[in-house]
C-alpha cells in the first residue's frame, strides 16, 4: 500500500482525472490529432510547442526537455508536490474520497496528509463560501445595498465570488474552527491575525465587501476586501490577503480563472486597474479582462498572460498615474514581443463608469479605438519635453529610444522610428544612431539591473540550465549541415580544444568523427540517441532545422575564431582569479606571464 493510500484508490483518482483536462487547466492546449494535444512546455522556455499530451494513453511528454509521465507526475512536477500530496490534490479535484486510516501508527504521514498548501487553499475556499452565504443571508445588509447601488445583482455578485465579511471580530474564525481549522492555520492562510502579545486571534476581513481571488486553476487563494466607508477606520480602501504560500500578489491576476479560456480563444487580453473595472468589462461581454491586485503590473504577471496570448489591451486610467502605469507596462511587455495597444476612455472615466453610463456599446467602441503602445508613448513626447529647443528634442529622442530599443521586430521598429522622427522633426537616421549608442551601452553593462520582486516565500530552485556559447552552437550547426564543415573544424581545432565538457561539444565530436568516416548520417543518429538520455533543446533545434550556409569555409573560420576568443577569455578569467589568490611573488610572476601569453 503506497504511502497509506490503497492502490485501487490511486487507480480511481487517476481514472477520474483526465490528463487533458488537468493539464489544460494549467496551460492552453491545442488539439493536434484525435486525442492528442500540444502546448508550450511549462517546464522549460520555448517558443514553439513541443509539449504533447496523449489523451488515449493518458500520458504527457515534452520533446524539448524530455519531461514526461502520467497525470500525477505532471502535478508533482508542476506544483512541487510529493506523490502523496499530488494524489490528495487530484482526489479533491475529482471528488474521490481517500479513506481514513489510523494515523496513530504513522504520525509523519498524518502530518503530510494535510499538505500545507492544500490546507491553506481549503481554508480560503471555506471562507469564500462563508462570505457568500453571509451575503445571501442578508441581501439588504450594507454589502447588498452597496452592490445594488453599483448596479450589480446578487447573482452577478456571486458569479464573481463577491461576499460579505461579517462585522464582528471572530465570526470567520469561529466558523473555521467548527470545520476543523486551527487558528494558526488561519493566520498562515492570511485569514486571521494574532493580537500582539496575547494569545487571541481575530479575523483579517471584517465588515467589508470581499472579492475572492482565485489562482489560474480557479481555486480561492486569497481575498481583496473593499471598505464601504468613505474614510475607512481600519486600513485602506482595500485590504488584501498578505503574502502566503498560496497567495503571491505579484503572480496573480484578478479574473484570470474566469478569463483564461476567452483570452486563449481570442488571442487577446484586456489588462485593467482593479476588480470593479474587470467586472465591468466582463459584464460588457469582454470576458477576457483581468487586473493586477492593487500593485503595479509585474513581469511575472506578464509571463502568465504571455502563456495565453500575444496581444494585450491596456485599460488604465487616463490620468498621470495611468500614463506612468503604461510606461512601466511598456518596459515589461516590449521585450516579450507582445502586441500591445492602449485604450483611451474619453472624459477621464474608468471602465466601470463607462459601462455604467454607456453600456456594452460604449465599452466596445473604446476597444475598437485602441492605439498601438509605441504610438501612444511617442505622442506623449510633446507633453513631456519642449520640442521647440534642440536640447528638448535631444532629451525626447533619448527617452523614446529607451522604449524603441526593446522592440525586436524590425518592421515594427521602422514604423515607430518613423513616427518618432516625424514627431521630433529629426531624421530617422538620428533616431537609429541614438538606438545604436544605447545598444552599445547596454552591451557594456555586465549585469542588467532587473527590478527585484519581493519573494518572501522561498521557492524550490528551478534546475539550472546550461547556456551554451553561440560560437559553439554555430560550429555544431555547421557540422550537422555540412560534412565539409565538420572536416574543416577537425583541421582547425586541436584535440585539446575539442575536449568535450558538455553535450554540445560531445555532439560536435560525434559529428566530426562520423564525417571523417564518410558517414555523417551516422553522427546525427548517434546524437539523437544521446539526446534521449540527455535532452537539450538547443541540440534538438539544430537537428530539425536545416540551415543553408552560402560560404561554409568562411563561416567555419569565423566561428572557430570567436570560439577561440571565448576560450581565451575564459582562460584569462581563470588565471586572473588564480592571480588574485596567489601569495608568493614567484607565483604571481608565472601567472602574469601566462596572461600575457594569451594575448
Ligand atoms: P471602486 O472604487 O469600487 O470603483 O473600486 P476600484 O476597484 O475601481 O478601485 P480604484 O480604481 O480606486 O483602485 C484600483 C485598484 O487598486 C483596486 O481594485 C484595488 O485592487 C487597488 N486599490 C485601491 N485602493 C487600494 C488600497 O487602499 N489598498 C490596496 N492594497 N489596494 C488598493
Ligand atoms: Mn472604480
Amino acid at each position: 500500500m503506497a504511502f497509506g493510500i490503497p492502490p485501487e484508490v490511486i487507480e480511481e483518482i487517476k481514472s477520474r482525472c483526465d490528463i487533458v483536462e488537468v493539464i489544460g487547466s494549467y496551460l492552453p492546449l491545442k488539439r493536434s490529432g484525435s486525442s492528442n494535444f500540444k502546448g508550450l512546455c511549462p517546464f522549460h522556455q520555448e517558443k514553439t510547442p513541443s509539449f504533447h499530451v496523449d489523451g488515449a494513453r493518458q500520458m504527457f511528454h515534452c520533446f524539448g526537455c524530455g519531461k514526461g509521465g502520467d497525470v500525477v507526475r505532471f502535478v508533482m512536477d508542476k506544483d512541487n508536490l510529493t506523490f502523496v500530496d499530488a494524489l490528495h490534490m487530484l482526489a479533491a479535484r475529482a471528488g474521490v474520497i481517500i479513506p481514513e486510516y489510523s494515523a496513530a501508527g504513522n504520525p509523519e504521514e498524518a502530518r503530510r496528509r494535510g499538505s500545507i498548501r492544500e490546507r491553506l487553499l481549503a481554508a480560503n475556499e471555506l471562507m469564500a463560501s462563508f462570505f457568500a452565504e453571509n451575503l445571501k443571508r442578508s441581501p439588504n445588509g450594507p454589502v447588498g445595498s452597496y452592490l445594488r447601488s453599483r448596479g450589480l445583482s446578487l447573482e452577478e455578485a456571486l458569479h464573481f465570488k463577491i461576499g460579505a465579511a461579517p462585522d464582528g471580530w471572530t465570526a470567520g474564525l469561529e466558523f473555521a474552527r467548527s470545520k476543523g481549522f486551527t487558528d494558526e492555520e488561519m493566520v498562515m492562510a492570511g485569514l486571521a491575525r494574532k493580537k500582539e502579545g496575547s494569545n487571541r486571534f481575530y479575523d483579517q476581513f471584517r465588515g467589508r465587501l470581499t472579492f475572492a481571488i482565485t489562482n489560474e486553476q480557479g481555486r480561492v487563494c486569497g481575498f481583496s476586501a473593499r471598505s464601504l466607508e468613505a474614510k475607512p477606520v481600519d486600513g485602506g480602501k482595500y485590504i488584501n490577503t498578505p503574502e502566503t504560500p498560496v497567495f503571491r500578489k505579484g503572480n496573480l491576476l484578478y479574473g484570470m480563472a474566469l478569463a483564461r479560456k476567452a483570452i486563449a480563444d481570442n488571442n487577446l487580453a484586456v489588462l485593467c486597474e482593479g476588480q470593479m473595472d474587470t467586472i465591468a468589462f466582463h459584464r460588457a461581454g469582454i470576458n477576457f479582462a483581468v487586473a493586477p491586485l492593487g500593485t503595479a503590473f509585474t513581469p511575472e504577471q506578464a509571463k502568465v498572460l504571455k502563456r495565453y496570448t500575444s496581444r494585450l489591451l491596456l485599460a488604465f486610467d487616463a490620468d498621470g498615474a495611468g500614463m506612468k502605469a503604461v510606461e512601466r507596462a511598456a518596459e515589461i511587455l516590449l521585450p516579450l514581443s507582445m502586441d500591445v495597444k492602449v485604450i483611451h476612455i474619453p472624459g477621464g472615466k474608468d471602465p466601470d463608469e463607462l459601462y455604467s453610463s454607456g453600456g456594452r456599446e460604449a465599452v466596445a467602441a473604446v476597444l475598437d479605438e485602441a492605439r498601438p503602445l509605441l504610438s501612444v508613448l511617442t505622442s506623449r513626447l510633446s507633453d513631456k519635453f519642449d520640442l521647440n529647443t534642440p536640447v528638448g528634442r535631444g532629451e525626447a529622442a533619448a527617452w523614446v529610444a529607451n522604449y524603441l530599443k526593446l522592440v525586436e521586430n524590425q518592421v515594427e521598429l521602422e514604423t515607430y522610428v518613423a513616427e518618432a522622427a516625424r514627431m521630433l522633426r529629426v531624421s530617422v537616421e538620428a533616431i537609429y544612431s541614438e538606438l545604436a549608442d544605447l545598444r552599445k551601452i547596454e552591451r557594456r553593462k555586465i549585469i542588467r539591473p532587473e527590478t527585484e520582486q519581493i519573494q518572501p516565500v522561498p521557492q524550490k530552485p528551478v534546475r539550472e540550465r546550461m547556456v551554451y556559447p553561440a560560437a559553439l552552437l554555430s560550429l555544431l550547426e555547421l557540422a550537422v549541415n555540412s560534412s565539409d564543415a565538420a572536416r574543416q573544424i577537425a583541421e582547425m581545432l586541436s584535440a585539446e580544444e575539442l575536449v568535450s565538457a558538455d553535450p554540445v561539444t560531445e555532439a560536435l565530436n560525434l559529428m566530426i568523427n562520423a564525417s571523417l568516416n564518410g558517414e555523417p548520417e551516422q553522427g546525427i543518429e548517434e546524437i539523437k540517441n544521446r539526446l534521449t538520455e540527455r535532452p537539450s533543446p538547443e541540440i534538438s533545434r539544430i537537428l530539425v532545422e536545416h540551415a543553408d550556409c552560402p560560404d561554409v569555409p568562411r563561416a567555419v573560420s569565423d566561428s572557430v575564431a570567436s570560439f577561440r576568443k571565448l576560450k581565451n577569455q575564459e582562460k584569462k578569467q581563470a588565471l586572473l582569479v588564480q592571480l588574485s589568490r596567489a601569495v608568493t611573488p614567484g607565483e604571481k610572476m608565472e601567472l602574469l606571464k601566462a596572461v600575457a601569453a594569451l594575448k
